[in-house]
């Protein structure tokens, strides 16, 4: 251990079973497998005490791209639980139930519900958990702790989460860590975001902006499904501007939703991945990146082709496809932005100038070890630089480190390509329960703590 530069006790405050860093679908899914554990744990007198840390002021799932008419990629079945236990009170039936739309939604014919709904489902299930989450709370460093339960010889069995909130800052401890703190927001090189260049993430956030005003010409970029939502956003919501679809493929792509390859989905497919080679890896996400990267929802496709074509003929093109096209240097001028584009076919050049460009170029996992510096040389990477990540979820590190770190959705290199989607996060979210809940991690946890009580909740509704 020694490049961990272990804190002295954080203070007196009870050491928690799981500290969840970050609070979206990830966490919370562990946040309900954890209560649901508890309640079978009852019986033996112990069940886990967790609390969550959440930097926004609220639960939120990608607010900033919930299109009023976006829909969920996934089936309702692949909700928080369904996977790991059907009977769960917080499966999207339940909350169908508890909204009194069961029967309306069976009518509606579809298993993919909208990104509002979804939302909606999120929040409704967050909301039991409110007591365990502390939102506002940015967690800024995780530390060794060396004191009671452990010492500079006995290696270290509890970690100081660090975070900032209103308040200050305020230290907690933990057995365990869970850092599920999503994927990161990527603009090409060079570019910075500003009053007229936004990344998707921010489209519904940034739009009201510009409410009352009249665009003239606005610009996204990228082929992918939030391009394409982008697109359509854009020409729906300022029906006097030129969209330009600005990308470097020739057309939007489909996404590949068909049954076989939609396999790459399920839980086994974890387990297939994991055993893999690194080339089988390789080729395993090359096979099957069409089902999530860079791809479009057929039906959104045709709807814009359609659109494009419906406008040529009656000469009134807005729509703008600009295919093979590359984007160069972007620069934002007080009531403009002007794009450098090159053809991909020749090198050729232009500058188009709109009131506003949306980079809808996706997003990167970022290292969860930058949360633990002093951690890291402790915790062990593959030959590549990667993080090594055991099938339970949790980093390999130094025997020395007893207290667990575990990772949510930057797990894409060992566990496939379901890791940062919600396909898998039910039965994740029971597999690292699983992983913490040995008798070691509960022994010194009385009953109650900050444990949910699903008798409680189901009753708070
Ligand atoms: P997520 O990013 O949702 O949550 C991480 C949380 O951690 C955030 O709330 C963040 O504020 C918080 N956080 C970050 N750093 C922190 C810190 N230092 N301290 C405290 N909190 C911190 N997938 C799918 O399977 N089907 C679908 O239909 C879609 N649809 C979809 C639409 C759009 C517009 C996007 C952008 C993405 C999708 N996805 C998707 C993929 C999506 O990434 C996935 O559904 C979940 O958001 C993953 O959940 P997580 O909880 O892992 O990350």
């Amino acid at each position: 251990m020694s490049t961990c530069a272990p804190s002295g006790p954080a203070g007196a405050g009870d050491v928690l079973d799981v500290l969840g860093v970050g609070f979206g679908p990830s966490n919370l899914g562990l946040a309900i497998a954890l209560a649901e554990h508890g309640d079978a744990a009852e019986a033996a007198g112990r069940r886990l005490t967790a609390r969550f840390l959440e930097r926004q002021p609220r639960f939120g799932w990608h607010r900033g791209m919930l299109i009023d008419d976006a829909t969920m990629r996934i089936s309702y079945l692949k909700d928080l639980v369904t996977l790991r236990n059907p009977t769960s009170p917080f499966s999207f039936l339940s909350y169908l139930h508890d909204r009194g739309r069961l029967v309306d939604f069976i009518n509606y014919g579809s298993s993919m519900p909208s990104r509002l709904e979804f939302h909606d489902y999120l929040e409704w299930a967050a909301a039991a958990f409110a007591s365990q989450v502390d939102y506002g709370s940015e967690v800024v460093t995780i530390e060794p702790e060396v004191g009671a339960a452990g010492s500079a010889d006995s290696g270290v069995e509890v970690l100081t989460v660090v975070a900032r909130s209103a308040a200050g800052e305020v230290r907690h401890r933990a057995r365990n860590v869970v850092v599920a703190t999503g994927l990161t927001p990527q603009l090409p090189p060079g570019v910075v975001a500003g009053e007229r260049i936004w990344h998707s993430r921010d489209l519904l956030h940034r739009a009201p902006s510009v409410a009352g005003t009249t665009p003239r010409r606005v610009a996204v970029v990228g082929a992918g499904q939030s391009a394409a939502e982008v697109a359509d956003f854009l020409h729906r919501t300022f029906p006097a501007a030129e969209v330009c679809a600005i990308f470097s493929r020739y057309g939007y792509s489909p996404a590949d939703d068909s049954p076989f390859a939609n396999r790459i989905f399920d839980p086994g497919a974890v387990d297939d991945f994991f055993d893999a080679s690194d080339d089988a890896k390789r080729r395993i996400l090359g096979y099957h990146a069409n089902t999530n990267y860079s791809v479009v929802d057929p039906e959104l496709i045709t709807d814009l082709y359609r659109r494009h074509y419906h406008e040529r003929v009656a000469g009134t093109e807005r729509l703008r496809i600009l295919n093979l096209t590359r984007v160069g240097d972007v620069v934002e001028t007080d009531d403009r932005v002007e794009l450098a584009l090159e053809s991909v076919v020749d090198g050729s050049r232009d500058v188009v100038s709109v009131d506003l460009v949306v980079f809808a170029t996706g997003y990167r996992s970022s290292d969860p070890l930058r949360l633990l510096p002093a951690l890291a040389g402790t915790c062990r990477r593959d030959p590549a630089g990667r993080l090594r990540i055991g099938r339970d979820y949790r980093v390999e590190t130094d025997p020395e480190l007893r207290a667990g770190v575990y990772v949510q959705g930057a797990t894409e290199h060992s566990h496939g390509i379901s890791s940062t989607l919600l396909s898998n996060v039910a039965v994740r979210s029971g597999e690292i329960v699983a992983s913490i809940a040995t008798p070691a991690a509960i022994a010194a946890a009385p009953v109650g703590g900050n444990g949910v009580d699903l008798a409680e909740l189901r009753g708070a509704r």
